[in-house]
């Protein structure tokens, strides 16, 4: 079974936080109940097919789609904020080769905002920038970070390539194949909001506190990397090499079922219907499977999801596939290897974390719940020697 440790993490029933309404937003709408998911009014579905990374970026950070120059712009700009500080790739040369590559970009971010010109500006002007160049600067640390672990020198981004064929570029040293560049562009659309799920919350609890971007950026990227959230994609990838072939599909979900095991990818918070991401996610993977004739993985997956379906367990409490089960053999198509799986989440909802910065910041107040105390009261001191 895929890392039993993780799935004995899962939140107390009627606990966190299910069903509690916290802020107004007008980002993202979700309806789990029909499958609805909506950026900025526009359904999700529809931007995959039509628009691009960088559109639906303009799109959650500026409310509204841009005209054709606008978009030119916006593209010139993310172009020109790709490059690192070589003091960011001098740190990437001294990590580790064990790093976990969450550890190393949330790290990486961290160090970014302390090379950024703007870091403590608050003007909404210097936010536009820094957040532009967190766009750019991760992609380009994560790229690097997987050279120099193979052993290959980090390669400097290319301007006349939007932002996911870039990152192609930049991690492969080969002009990407259009095919794969626009499978990760619908990737990082489909992942790039989802209202306010464990990590853009914990990016608003920091912004709300008048802290800057980088930090709540790096806050949502230590939410993000838990395997209830982020990571459940690459546990997702690392349950489909366990079952290894479509015919051990049915026994590897019984054994799993008889432990009392989580099938990664599969339920979520709010849709209790399949998650309307993995559609075309899974339409993505058997473009890959056509173009390269590898369908293994995508094999295992579907059969895992129709054994699933069928299961009882899974309709009685509405378990469906969600954004994480079809991601994962899409990523494995790609080349990217499975333990940077979550980083890639994060180069994509980057953008996301963003508006709900921002958003917080046009009309804040400090967040700060209450807990029910559940201790005890007035308790006599006892000295040490006294304690047994
Ligand atoms: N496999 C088997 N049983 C499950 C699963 C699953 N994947 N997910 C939930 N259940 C069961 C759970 O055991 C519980 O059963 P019972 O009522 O008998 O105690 C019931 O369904 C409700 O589970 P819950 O943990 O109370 O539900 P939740 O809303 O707190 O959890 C979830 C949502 C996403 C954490 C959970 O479905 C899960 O652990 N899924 C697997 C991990 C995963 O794929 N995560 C990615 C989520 S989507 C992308 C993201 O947010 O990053």
């Amino acid at each position: 079974m895929t890392n039993p440790e993780a799935t004995k993490t899962a939140p107390a029933k009627g606990g966190g936080l299910a069903g509690v309404v916290v802020a107004d937003s007008s980002i993202c709408f979700v309806d789990g109940a029909e499958g609805i998911l909506e950026y900025r009014g526009y359904d999700i579905r529809d931007l995959a097919e039509h628009s691009n990374f960088e559109e639906v970026v303009f799109l959650l950070w500026e409310a509204r789609l841009p005209t054709a120059s606008e978009l030119e712009e916006m593209r010139m700009q993310s172009r020109a904020c790709r490059y690192l500080p070589p003091e960011i790739i001098s740190a990437l040369r001294n990590l580790p080769e064990t790093a976990e590559p969450m550890a190393a970009l949330r790290s990486i971010v961290s160090l970014l905002s302390i090379y950024d010109p703007e870091t403590e500006e608050n003007t909404s002007e210097a936010h536009r920038h820094k957040a532009c160049r967190l766009v750019g600067q991760m992609a380009g640390a994560q790229a690097a970070f997987e050279r120099l672990r193979r052993g290959l020198e980090p390669i400097k981004p290319r301007m006349d390539l939007d932002h996911a064929a870039n990152f192609l570029w930049m991690l492969n040293g080969e002009d990407p194949d259009p095919l794969a560049a626009k499978a990760l562009d619908q990737y990082l659309i489909l992942l790039a909001e989802h209202e306010l799920n464990a990590s853009t919350f914990t990016a608003r609890v920091t912004a709300s506190t008048g802290s800057d971007l980088h930090s709540a950026v790096v806050s949502a990227m230590g939410a993000l990397k838990g395997p209830l959230h982020g990571r459940a994609v690459q546990e997702a990838m690392a349950q489909f090499l366990e079952i290894g072939s479509e015919e051990n599909v049915v026994p590897w979900f019984e054994q799993a079922r008889g432990e009392g095991q989580r099938v990664m990818g599969m339920g979520h918070r709010v849709y209790k219907v399949r998650d309307p991401r993995a559609a075309p996610l899974m339409q993505n993977v058997m473009k890959m499977v056509e173009a390269s004739g590898e369908s293994v993985w995508f094999d295992i997956a579907y059969r895992l999801e129709q054994v699933a379906m069928a299961d009882p367990y899974f309709s009685d409490r509405n378990l469906s596939a969600n954004v994480d089960f079809y991601s994962a053999p899409l990523l494995y198509s790609l080349g990217i290897p499975l333990d940077s799986f979550t980083c890639m989440f994060a180069l994509s909802r980057i953008a996301g974390w963003v508006a709900h910065v921002y958003e917080q910041q046009s009309n804040n107040r400090l967040i700060r719940p209450l807990s029910k105390y559940t201790g005890e009261h007035q308790l006599p001191y006892i000295p040490i020697e006294e304690r047994s």
